[in-house]
């Protein structure tokens, strides 16, 4: 095993136990009790919330960009989120990613893992993706050699190139041919990620977070610059997604949002101003108002 392999494991290992310290302290001691039942590393799902986010606030040089935002996500939903630029939507997922500190509230990954308390690695290791609005795939590698990289490093880490080869074992070889297929890549596996359509690097880039088999991915403005065939295949993905994972995508694009979306949440101010189906946010006068009385 390489050393950085091994420190990976340690990493991981490290994230594991303060995930159970945080459980075991928990205030409510019959979750505490209960914990042998749950295999080290799982979210407890049991209140229904993969996701919650309570009276969170942060402000930048007194501007309060998050202000007492609560929101939360079920297991395996597909959840989208919109809002008018400096809504704030961005800055949640830097919170819930551990990027920035909220100045007050609550965030929980499942009832249990207090993500307050996890840096940011320890937050990608947990189980938590996250896509940026850019690609950010290795242009001069593979597909193939992209996704097995994914296996190697952690999402926010990947600047680091491991020294050694190492050997898919046959659960990570199926587990990469399942992405590639997933991501409309499997006919592209020895394409050089630089040839690859802006669009098809941004399905690499998901697909190397599928790789970490993540609880809950957060994905911001995924089909910006896309084309519209490019769009209509992202839309695809997403749903086949949903259920296996949870997701949180934030987007601009309504077409796109009317395609995927159950329940879309209107951002504004830093806090929820509307909630619900596409169809009902877009018939809200606040949310009329705001979109296009500014
Ligand atoms: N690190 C920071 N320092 C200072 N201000 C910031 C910082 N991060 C975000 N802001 C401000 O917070 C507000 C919310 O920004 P944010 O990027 O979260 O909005 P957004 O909803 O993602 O917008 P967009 O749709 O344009 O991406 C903006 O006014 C932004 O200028
Ligand atoms: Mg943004």
């Amino acid at each position: 095993m390489t050393p950085d392999l091994m420190e990976q494991g340690a990493q991981r290992l490290r994230a594991r136990q303060e995930a159970q310290e945080v459980q075991a302290n928990t205030e409510s001691g019959g979750r505490a009790a209960s914990f042998g039942r749950i295999s080290t590393g799982e979210v407890d799902v049991t209140h229904g919330r993969i996701l919650y986010l309570e009276d969170v606030s942060v402000s930048f040089d007194g501007f309060k960009a998050i202000n007492n935002l609560s929101l939360d996500i079920a297991p395996g939903e597909l959840r989208c989120i919109i809002g008018p630029n400096g809504a704030g939507k961005t800055t949640m997922m830097d919170i819930i990613t551990g990027k920035t500190r909220p100045d007050s509230g609550t965030v929980f990954f499942g009832s249990t893992i207090n993500l307050l308390r996890h840096t940011e690695a320890q937050i990608a290791q947990l189980g938590i993706g996250r896509k940026f609005q850019k690609p950010t795939v290795f242009e001069h590698l593979t597909v193939f050699e992209n996704l097995e990289l994914a296996l190697r490093t952690q999402p926010n880490d990947r600047q680091v190139w491991p020294s050694m080869r190492f050997k898919l074992n046959s659960a990570q070889s199926d587990r990469l041919a399942e992405v590639l297929v997933t991501i409309h890549l499997a006919d592209s596996v020895r394409r050089l990620a630089g040839n690859l359509s802006h669009g098809q690097k941004q399905w690499l880039e998901i697909g190397m977070l599928l790789m970490q088999d993540p609880k809950l991915l957060l994905l911001d403005e995924p089909v910006a610059g896309m084309t519209d065939e490019e769009t209509a295949r992202t839309a695809e993905l997403f749903l086949s997604l949903k259920g296996k994972h949870s997701l949180m995508v934030v987007e601009h694009d309504m077409s796109f949002i009317d395609t995927i979306s159950d329940i879309v949440t209107v951002l504004c101010d830093g806090s929820v101003l509307a909630q619900g189906t596409l169809d009902q946010v877009q018939n809200n006068e606040r949310v009329i108002e705001v979109y296009l009385g500014r």
